[in-house]
C-alpha cells in the first residue's frame, strides 16, 4: 500500500505524565486531529504552562498541517487536557466520547469538584459508539471502549487505532480499573474487540510508564498483544479480573487526579484565579 493511503501518525510523549499525544493526518489534503494533548501543570506554583502542546502547534506550523478535530479519549485522571487551550490557538473544534455525561454526573456526586455544567457543553461535539468524523480522505470512527472509565473511547482511521488507557505496551500490560466508573470486566470486553480489529491494526497506546527505564514506547500490534501482554497471556475473563483487581489495590491515587478531574471533566479549562482564590491558575505560553 502506498504510504499516502494510510494516516499519518505523530507521538509526543509527556514524560512527567507518562501519557503519549497524538497527531494524525491525511499526508495529501493536510487535514489533521489530535488526540489527547495534555497542558502541563506545575503542582508547587498551581501554574499551567502550555509548552507540551505548543511543541505540537509548533509541529502543525512546520507540517503546514490544518487541524479539523481535537479529541480526547476520556476525562483524564493523571493529567491536564489541553483541548481548550488548543481549540482556542487553532479554532479547531473539539470532542470527546459521550459517555463524558455520565463521568460528569458521577464525580459531581463523588467530590462536587466543581464541573460547571453536566451537560457537555464544553465540547463541541459529543462522539457516541459508531460516530464518525473527517480528516481529509480518512474518516475517523469513535468506538465505545469502556473499562478503565466508563466513558471511554477509543477513534480508528484507516489503519490506526488510538487505544488509550486499555492496553499499554506489551511489557506494561493494561489500565487500571479501579477509580469510578472503572471495570476490570469491561476492560476485558474491550480488549476483545481491540485484538479483533484487523491484523494489521497499528495500535497507539495512551500511557507509557517505561519499566526498568527503557526508551519510551507507544506503537504495538495485534499480534504483539495476543502473544505477549504480560497481563493477557495465558488468561481468560476471571483470571484477567483478579489479576487486574489484584494490580489496582496496590496503585496509589494519580497525583493530580482532583485537579485534571475538576478541569477535564469542564472541556479542560483551567479554573480563573478570580473564581477560585485557593489557586493561582493562569496559562503561560508562547501564544499569549
Ligand atoms: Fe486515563
Amino acid at each position: 500500500m502506498d504510504q499516502s493511503d494510510t494516516p499519518s501518525v505523530r507521538a509526543f510523549y509527556h514524560k512527567l505524565s507518562g501519557a503519549v499525544q497524538y497527531v494524525v493526518s491525511d499526508p495529501v489534503t493536510r487535514e489533521c486531529a489530535i488526540i489527547d494533548p495534555v497542558l502541563d501543570f506545575d503542582v508547587a506554583s498551581t501554574h499551567f504552562c502550555t509548552g507540551s502542546a505548543d511543541t505540537i502547534l509548533d509541529y502543525l506550523c512546520t507540517n503546514s498541517l490544518r487541524t479539523r478535530w481535537i479529541l480526547d479519549t476520556h476525562a483524564h485522571t493523571d493529567h491536564v487536557s489541553a483541548s481548550s487551550y488548543l481549540g482556542q490557538v487553532t479554532k479547531a473544534p473539539t470532542g470527546i466520547g459521550k459517555g463524558v455525561l455520565k463521568m460528569q454526573s458521577l464525580w459531581n456526586d463523588i467530590f462536587k469538584v466543581g464541573v460547571h455544567r453536566g451537560d457537555g457543553c464544553q465540547w463541541d461535539v459529543l462522539l457516541d459508539h459508531g460516530d464518525s468524523l473527517k480528516i481529509g480522505r480518512f474518516t475517523l470512527t469513535a468506538v465505545a471502549a469502556p473499562g478503565h472509565s466508563s466513558g471511554s473511547v477509543s477513534y480508528l482511521v484507516g489503519d490506526a487505532a488510538f487505544i488509550h488507557d486499555t492496553l499499554m505496551m506489551p511489557d506494561s500490560g493494561t489500565s487500571r480499573c479501579d477509580l469510578p466508573g472503572g471495570n476490570a470486566i469491561a476492560l476485558w470486553h474491550t480488549i476483545q474487540s481491540i485484538l479483533r480489529l484487523p491484523q494489521a491494526t497499528r495500535l497507539f497506546v495512551g500511557h507509557d510508564y517505561r519499566p526498568n527505564g527503557r526508551k519510551a514506547r507507544w506503537q504495538t500490534s495485534i499480534r504483539a498483544q495476543a502473544g505477549t501482554n504480560v497481563d493477557l497471556v495465558g488468561k481468560d475473563l476471571a483470571s484477567f479480573v483478579a489479576l487486574r483487581e489484584r494490580k489496582d489495590r496496590r496503585s496509589p491515587l494519580p497525583q493530580l487526579m482532583l485537579a485534571a478531574l475538576q478541569i477535564n471533566l469542564d472541556g479542560g479549562r483551567p479554573p480563573l484565579s478570580e473564581t477560585n482564590h485557593s489557586t493561582s491558575v493562569q496559562y503561560h505560553g508562547i501564544f499569549q
